[in-house]
């Protein structure tokens, strides 16, 4: 009873491999690749680098305002630690906002 039923469902497995495999397309085009943090002699260059790249790409720091200023990314710091769990020294935080501000917000070299 068991076998006529297993048969079948074999021989319908094997059918749909073979045909996932023959209308696989022959090249895959990869994502670019991540956006790193822009790197400056800022020293809260280095400490960013510890703090913020490790959950996502520099691109989020991309698509803030660049007229954000200094509390803006205080509190951005502040929110990454407290809700994602950031691993930032609370010592670095000060260093690491002065660097996004300059880098990324109004207080950008013109
Ligand atoms: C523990 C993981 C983690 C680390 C480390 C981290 N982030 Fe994030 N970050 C997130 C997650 C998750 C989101 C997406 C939040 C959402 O979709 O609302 C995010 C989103 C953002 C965004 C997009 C804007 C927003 O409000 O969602 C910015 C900008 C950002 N992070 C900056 C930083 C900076 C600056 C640091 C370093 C101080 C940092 N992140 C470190 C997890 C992290």
């Amino acid at each position: 009873m068991k076998l006529s039923f297993a048969k079948p469902s074999l021989l319908l497995a094997c059918a749909l491999t073979l045909g996932v495999a023959h209308a696989a397309p022959k090249q895959i085009t990869l994502p670019p690749d991540a956006v790193l943090l822009t790197a400056n002699d800022h020293p809260g260059y280095a400490k960013a680098q510890q703090a913020c790249a490790t959950c996502h790409s520099a691109e989020y720091m991309l698509y803030q305002p660049p007229t954000a200023a200094r509390p803006y990314w205080d509190a951005m710091v502040k929110r990454m630690k407290t809700v994602f769990k950031a691993p930032i020294d609370d010592a670095d935080m000060p260093l690491i906002v002065d660097y996004l501000v300059k880098t990324y917000g109004n207080e950008q070299a013109k």
